[in-house]
């Protein structure tokens, strides 16, 4: 089993540091990278970190991590609440999935309310900032040592 860990972003998270900062705050997703890196270091696990504004994109990344990674941290941003594609994908994959948001998707809209792609992740994060993605590289990197 591949101890690589894929960290996949969606739509707009590229914006991270000038959008939003008040729902999203100023740090950039470079800054939440880093800290996933050095998170990972000290896990003993790879990362591979990415970011797509393009839905298909995601897809076949998802298609890839099934050879390539161990596990993988999702944050697809707006199309949790859209995509079944993304949700098929990664239904595709066997392998320990925990979704991320950086904000508290049930504090906010309605349509938030709904990830689609919650039912293929074995556990969501949501509302606590870029440390949700260091929890999740936590949760990833146990069940593999787990083995399960
Ligand atoms: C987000 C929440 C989504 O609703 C939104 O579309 C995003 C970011 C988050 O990380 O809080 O782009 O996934």
């Amino acid at each position: 089993m591949p101890s690589t860990i894929f960290i996949l972003n969606g739509p707009n998270l590229n914006m991270l540091g000038t959008r939003e900062p008040e729902i999203y705050g100023s740090g950039t997703l470079a800054d939440i990278e880093a800290r996933c890196r050095s998170r990972a270091e000290a896990l003993g696990v790879k990362v591979d970190f990415r970011q797509s504004n393009i839905e298909g994109e995601l897809v076949g990344w998802i298609q890839d991590a099934r050879t390539s990674a161990g596990g993988i941290i999702i944050n697809a941003a707006a199309y949790t609440h859209t995509s079944v594609a993304l949700l098929d994908a990664l239904n595709a994959c066997d392998m320990p999935i925990v979704e991320v948001h950086l904000s508290n998707i049930h504090q906010r809209e309605s349509f938030r309310h709904k990830s689609y792609i919650a039912r293929a992740a074995d556990g969501m994060i949501c509302g606590l900032g870029s440390l949700g993605y260091e929890l999740a590289l936590e949760a990833v990197a146990k069940r593999l040592d787990e083995g399960n």
